[in-house]
Order: C-alpha cells, then sequence, then structure tokens
C-alpha cells in the first residue's frame, strides 16, 4: 500500500513512519512538504501525491499555543483536515485521522466509549473535533482517538520524570486530572493492523487499564525504577492539583479515559497490553538507552 503519513518530525508521525515503511510504501510529509496552516502549501502538496492511505497525526498540539491563536488552531486542527478529505473523497484514497480525549468536557467519572457526546472546554479541543467532523463527514474514513502520547520519538512527560528522577531531582506531578496513556510503538502497530481492515468512524486508541492521573504514571514509574535497581529508593512524589498549575492557561479536563473495546475487538487476537505494562518496559528501554 502507499501510505502518506503527515507530521513525520512529531511523536506519532515519527512512529507511524518507520513501523508502516517494514510493509508499506510510506510517503512522508512534513511541515516543510505539506504545511496545514498554508492553503498554497497544502493545495501543492495534495496535487502531485498519488497514495492509497492518507494518514494524518500533524497538527498543533500545544493547548496554550491553541488558546493564544484559536483561528490558527481552527485552520490547522479543523479546516485543513477537511480540505485532506475532500481531496481523498474525489479520489477514493481513505483518510485515518488523529484525534484526542481533549474533545471531552472532563465531567465523566466512567470510561468514555466512542458514542459519548463531545464537548470541548478549549480552542485545542474544539479544533480537534471540528477536524474530526470534517473527516468523518466522508464514508470510509477513520479517526483515532489518543490520549497521553509517549515514546521514543520525542521527550514527554514521561521523560522529564525519568531525567529527574535519575538525577535526584524533587518530583511533582498533577494527581486531580486522569486519562489513560498510548505508547507510539503499540499505536503504530495498531494502525498497520488496522491497515488491512475497513474500520470507520470514530475510535478510541489508547492502552487500556485503569485510569490514571500523571502522579500515578509518576509512581509507576519510579517504582519500576526502584525494581531494576535504577534508583536506590522510592522517591517521593509531591501531589499538585489541576487548579494550582498557573502555567496552564487553557482549561484542561479531568477525566477523559477512554474505553478501547471497540479497538480491540477490531485488533482479534492482538498482543492489546495495559498501560501499565508498555510503561515499565518504556521504563527499561529509557535505563538501558542511558547506561549505554
Ligand atoms: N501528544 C499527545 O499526548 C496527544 C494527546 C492526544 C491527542 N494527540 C493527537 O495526536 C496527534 C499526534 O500528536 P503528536 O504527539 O505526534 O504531536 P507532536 O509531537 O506535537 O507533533 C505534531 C506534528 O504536527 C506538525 N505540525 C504542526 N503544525 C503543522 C502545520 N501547520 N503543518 C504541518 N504540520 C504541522 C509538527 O511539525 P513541526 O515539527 O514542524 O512542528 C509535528 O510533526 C495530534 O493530532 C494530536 O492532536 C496527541
Amino acid at each position: 500500500m502507499r501510505v502518506a503519513v503527515t507530521g513525520t518530525t512529531g511523536r506519532v508521525g515519527a512512529a507511524l513512519s518507520r513501523h508502516l515503511s517494514i510493509r508499506h510504501e510510506v510517503i512522508e510529509l512534513p511541515r516543510t512538504l505539506c504545511d496545514l496552516a498554508d492553503s498554497d502549501s497544502l493545495a501543492a502538496c495534495l496535487s502531485g501525491l498519488d497514495c492509497d492511505v492518507f494518514i494524518n497525526p500533524a497538527g498543533i498540539t500545544s493547548l496554550e499555543a491553541c488558546e493564544d491563536d484559536p483561528r490558527l488552531a481552527m485552520r490547522v486542527n479543523g479546516a485543513a483536515p477537511g480540505k485532506i478529505a475532500i481531496w481523498a473523497a474525489e479520489r477514493g484514497v481513505r483518510v485515518i485521522h488523529f484525534s484526542t480525549d481533549y474533545v471531552f468536557a472532563g465531567d465523566s467519572t466512567v470510561l468514555l466509549t466512542e458514542s459519548d457526546p463531545a464537548r470541548p472546554v478549549s480552542a485545542y479541543g474544539r479544533s480537534k473535533l471540528a477536524g474530526e467532523r470534517a473527516v468523518l463527514a466522508h464514508p470510509g474514513n477513520l479517526v483515532l482517538r489518543v490520549s497521553w502520547v509517549f515514546g521514543p520519538e520525542k521527550p514527554s512527560f514521561i521523560d522529564q520524570i525519568h531525567a529527574r528522577a535519575m538525577a535526584g531531582l524533587p518530583l511533582a506531578a498533577v494527581a486531580d486530572k486522569f486519562s489513560l496513556p498510548t505508547c507510539t510503538a503499540d499505536l503504530a502497530g495498531w494502525v498497520d493492523a488496522l491497515l488491512d481492515t475497513r474500520a470507520e468512524g470514530i475510535l478510541h486508541a489508547c492502552n487500556p487499564g485503569p485510569p490514571v492521573s500523571w502522579h500515578g504514571m509518576a509512581e509507576s514509574m519510579v517504582r519500576e525504577m526502584v525494581a531494576i535497581g535504577t534508583l536506590g529508593e522510592l522517591p517521593a512524589i509531591e501531589k499538585q492539583t489541576l487548579a494550582g498549575m498557573t502555567a496552564f492557561r487553557a482549561v484542561r479536563p479531568r477525566f477523559t479515559a477512554m474505553e478501547t473495546r471497540r479497538l480491540a475487538s477490531l485488533l482479534g487476537g492482538m498482543n492489546f497490553r495495559p498501560w501499565q505494562e508498555a510503561l515499565t518496559d518504556y521504563v527499561r528501554t529509557l535505563t538501558i538507552s542511558r547506561s549505554d
């Protein structure tokens, strides 16, 4: 299959490009070749493109950047996916687009399903919801909602906690906001498998398991670091509150952990490991790569 992938300098795009190129011909479309904020660049990119599937993880992912410039956020995260979907529909190309658990308001206390109503509370969430709707206006397309993505492609919260723990620096993390993490290696494997299906509509694509806070993830990490001997003893981790995070100018939803039953059933017998397993695996990899 010829698979075009945007955002290949980002966490998800880089993982997809690497993984999918094992079985497919991948056409990388970084921002330098396909700027979603610039209609001329997007049109030029699409006009010469020949692919079977167009995968779009590119987008403005900083909540604060979206809050500061909601029009730009809407252009990149909302309007551009719509233009891609129109181009794709005219050519019979399937679009796989990436969205977020932040389309939800955060007032749930139970896992959110694909049919639960989306009510975003930030400019980022509103722009991503607009992108979802524009892509799904055409049959055959798939929207993958991911959350708290981590992997070796680009440092995230996980890597920061690991580096601080290794340096013996004080640790702190928000303890009253809950979601589910998504491991890039696992996500790339799921996308590869989904290419062989006709799955369409919305799909929640994070690692399963009990909802967790950033504090809970940090605790799991340092426990694993002690277990494998990277840390001598368990460090204390200060519990922060969402309300106390003055650096957050955009509103963050409190509970956005997503139900993944639909993905599990589409993947059939494929290994679909819980986030704790994916995270401890990643912590071990980080430790090995630091000691190389
Ligand atoms: N990361 C998470 O925790 C998370 C959580 C929920 C949902 N998601 C969704 O998952 C998808 C992938 O996220 P990610 O973690 O890979 O994000 P990321 O690491 O921030 O990467 C974003 C990618 O989008 C590209 N991009 C930004 N503005 C662009 C523009 N105007 N035109 C073309 N490309 C542009 C970036 O290119 P440059 O390198 O040139 O800036 C980068 O390659 C996004 O749709 C995001 O909304 C992510």
